[in-house]
C-alpha cells in the first residue's frame, strides 16, 4: 500500500492506494463510535461492488444510489438524496462515503459539503479518472443547464481510499480516459513520469495492481502538491487546466460523445501545437507527448468535423475566461506550464488542424 498526504493544515488528509484499502473504512467508520454512515453510490458501481465495500462498514450504514452518468451531477438528483438524509435523521456527526467515479465524488462531496452546512466524507474512487484526479483536492459540485460545475463548494474529504480491487470492471474506454489526466500531470510537473507512460504503456494498460498503485500514487503526489500550495485555485492550481481549454470546448460541442479524458487528450495535442508554433515547446517534446497519448490508445483525431466558429465560441464559454480573454495553460517546455491569455483565434484554428478528422 502507498500513502500520499495532502498537506492542508487542519484539513490535511491521507490518500491510501493499493489492493484492499477499502478495509481501512472499518476503523474509520468506528471513530467516533456509533457514527452514522451514509454511502452515496453510483448505481452501476453499487451493483458490482457495494457488497464488497459493505463488508468494511457497520450494518447500520445507509446506502443510497443514484443513476450512473454525468446527468446525475444535478440539483434534481441531489434534492431527493437530501430528503433521504432528512428522513434518516442524519446528524452533523455523520459521515458520507462517496463511492464511484468522478460523478459520485463531485455529487456526494457536494451533498457532504452542504448537508447541515457540511459533514465529513471519504472518497472511495472507482474510476481511474477519479483516482488520479477528481477524488483529490476538494472541489465538489453539480452542473446546471448553463454549464458544468457551476454550483459547488470546496470541501476536503477526511481521507481518500483508492482500492485497486475495484478497477478490474472499469470499461476499457473509461480506463484509457483516466490515463489522459495522468499524462497531463506528467507534462506539467514531472517530465520523467512521461517516459513511464511511454515505456510501460503495455503494463499500464494491463492494470496490474502494483503498476496501478505506483501510477496512481505518483499522480496523487503531483495533484496533492499543487492543491496544497493553492487550495482554492487563486494561482498555481490553474496549471491543472492544461489541455482543458480546447478539451472542454470539444467536450461541449460533441455533446459528451467522447469521454472527458479523451477530449483532454485532443486538447493537449492542440494546445501543444499552439505552444510549438510559438516556439515555446520543441517539436521533439510535442512529438513525445503525442506518442505517449497514442500509445495509451487515446484519440489522435476528432471523430467528425466541428464548425470552427463554434469551437472558438465554446472556448469563450469556458470558466477560464477572465475579463473576456480565453486563458490557456501552454507548455514552455516539458514540466514548465505557462499561462497565456493572448492566444489568437488564428492560432487556435491553425493548431486545430493537428486533430482534424
Ligand atoms: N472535483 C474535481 O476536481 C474533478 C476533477 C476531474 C473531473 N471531475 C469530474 O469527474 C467526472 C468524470 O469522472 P469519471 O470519468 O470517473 O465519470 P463517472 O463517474 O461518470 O464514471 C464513468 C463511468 O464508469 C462507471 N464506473 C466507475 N467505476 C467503475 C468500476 N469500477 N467498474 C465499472 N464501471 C465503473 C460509472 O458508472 C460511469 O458510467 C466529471 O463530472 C468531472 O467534472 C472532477
Ligand atoms: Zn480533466
Amino acid at each position: 500500500m502507498r500513502t500520499v498526504r495532502v498537506e492542508l493544515g487542519p484539513r490535511a488528509y491521507a490518500i491510501s492506494i493499493g489492493a484492499g484499502t477499502r478495509r481501512l473504512l472499518e476503523a474509520w467508520s468506528q471513530s467516533p463510535r456509533g457514527r452514522q454512515i451514509v454511502v452515496l453510490a453510483d448505481q452501476a458501481v453499487a451493483d458490482l461492488h457495494l457488497s464488497r465495500l459493505s463488508e468494511s462498514l457497520p450494518k447500520s450504514a445507509l446506502a443510497l444510489t443514484f443513476p450512473s452518468g454525468e446527468t446525475s451531477k444535478s440539483l434534481c438528483v441531489a434534492e431527493p438524496l437530501f430528503e433521504r438524509l432528512a428522513q434518516a435523521r442524519i446528524e452533523r456527526g455523520a459521515a458520507i462515503v462517496a463511492f464511484g467515479g468522478g460523478v459520485a465524488g463531485d455529487l456526494a462531496g457536494f451533498i457532504a459539503g452542504t448537508w447541515l452546512r457540511g459533514i465529513s466524507f471519504v472518497q472511495v474512487p472507482t474510476s481511474l479518472l477519479a483516482a488520479v484526479d477528481a477524488s483529490v483536492g476538494g472541489k465538489t459540485g453539480v452542473n446546471l443547464a448553463a454549464g458544468k460545475n457551476l454550483v459547488g463548494v470546496f470541501h476536503q474529504p477526511e481521507a481518500v481510499l483508492i482500492d485497486t480491487d475495484f478497477f478490474g470492471t472499469l470499461p476499457e474506454r473509461e480506463y484509457r480516459a483516466g490515463l489522459a489526466e495522468s499524462v497531463k500531470h506528467a507534462v506539467i510537473r514531472d517530465p520523467e513520469f512521461l517516459a513511464v507512460h511511454r515505456d510501460q504503456a503495455e503494463a499500464i494498460l494491463g492494470r496490474k495492481a502494483e503498476v496501478l498503485t505506483e501510477l496512481i500514487a505518483r499522480n496523487c503526489a503531483i495533484k496533492a502538491d499543487v492543491v496544497s500550495r493553492d487550495e482554492r485555485e487563486t494561482d498555481l492550481r490553474a496549471i491543472l487546466n492544461h489541455g482543458h481549454t480546447i478539451g472542454h470546448a470539444v467536450e461541449h460541442l460533441l455533446a459528451y460523445e467522447l469521454r472527458h479524458g479523451e477530449c483532454v487528450a485532443l486538447g493537449m495535442r492542440v494546445e501543444n501545437e499552439i505552444a510549438r508554433r510559438r516556439g515555446w515547446l520543441s517539436a521533439a517534446d510535442a512529438t513525445e507527448i503525442a506518442r505517449a497519448l497514442t500509445g495509451l490508445g487515446l484519440p489522435e483525431r476528432l471523430p467528425r468535423p466541428l464548425d470552427e466558429q463554434a469551437i472558438l465560441a465554446a472556448c469563450r464559454l469556458d470558466k477560464k475566461v477572465r475579463h473576456g480573454a480565453v486563458h490557456f495553460v501552454l507548455l514552455a517546455g516539458l514540466g514548465t506550464p505557462r499561462r497565456a491569455a493572448d492566444v489568437t483565434d488564428d492560432e487556435i484554428l491553425t493548431a486545430l488542424t493537428v486533430v482534424a478528422p
